[in-house]
């Protein structure tokens, strides 16, 4: 769809033009709001992506994570397929080499049972205030994310310029439960600890 597309290039053109320190700053303050969050605290077994290209990075999460005992996997993507797999990891960024986008990803793994997931973190292109996601046009979390759980809470991470009005959602997309910015926390999860409805601004969910 052209609508998607454009807002993909627009979006993708200002992520690129971050520079270290505010991709540093800005996912230090993304990491504390998801720290705060029970669905990521209580969470035993988190599926959570590997950043590349000043996406909002995962590696402090990632090693909170794998600190507090949890079952900690990353995706391994399967480009002919067009599918995810969750692969258990010991240590991170440790054992993780290119493989397809070039992100990284383990060479020999486990594959985590997609039953036992119970918080998935979630890239983006862009989100919208339904929760709904703009990813890079693979479709390769519309495709997984039915295949999870229904319990698994699904946390998408951005920055706040990258949470649009709407993102053309089409019958297949998969909204996500929580946005979390470094500004803010959109909230989707009805019945959630701590839920208000729509964004908290500066507060700590839970
Ligand atoms: N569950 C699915 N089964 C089969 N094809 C799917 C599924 N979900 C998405 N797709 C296909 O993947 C492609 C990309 O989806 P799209 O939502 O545009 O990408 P993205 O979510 O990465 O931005 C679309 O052509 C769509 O038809
Ligand atoms: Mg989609």
């Amino acid at each position: 769809m052209d609508r998607k597309r454009e807002l993909r290039t627009e979006i993708l053109k200002t992520r690129s033009a971050l520079g270290p320190a505010e991709v540093a700053r800005a996912s230090a303050a993304v990491t504390r709001r998801v720290l705060d969050l029970p669905a990521f605290r209580e969470s035993r077994a988190l599926l959570a992506y590997v950043d590349v290209r000043n996406e909002v990075r995962t590696g402090a999460l990632i090693r909170a994570a794998l600190a507090g005992g949890k079952r900690v996997a990353v995706p391994v993507t399967d480009r002919e397929r067009r599918e995810l797999t969750p692969a258990l990891i010991g240590i991170y960024p440790e054992g993780l080499t290119p493989g397809a986008y070039g992100i990284p990803e383990p060479r020999n793994y486990e594959e985590i049972p997609l039953g036992e997931l119970d918080c998935i973190l979630i890239p983006g292109v862009a989100y919208d205030y339904q929760g709904y996601r703009l990813g890079f046009g693979g479709g390769y979390y519309d495709r997984f994310l039915p295949r999870v759980r229904h319990h698994a809470v699904l946390i998408g991470l951005a920055y706040d310029f990258q949470v649009c009005r709407t993102v053309y959602p089409e019958p297949h997309d998969q909204p996500v439960h929580f946005v979390v910015t470094e500004r803010r926390i959109l909230c989707l999860a009805t019945g959630a600890p701590g839920w208000k409805g729509g964004w908290r601004r500066g507060g700590k969910m839970g």
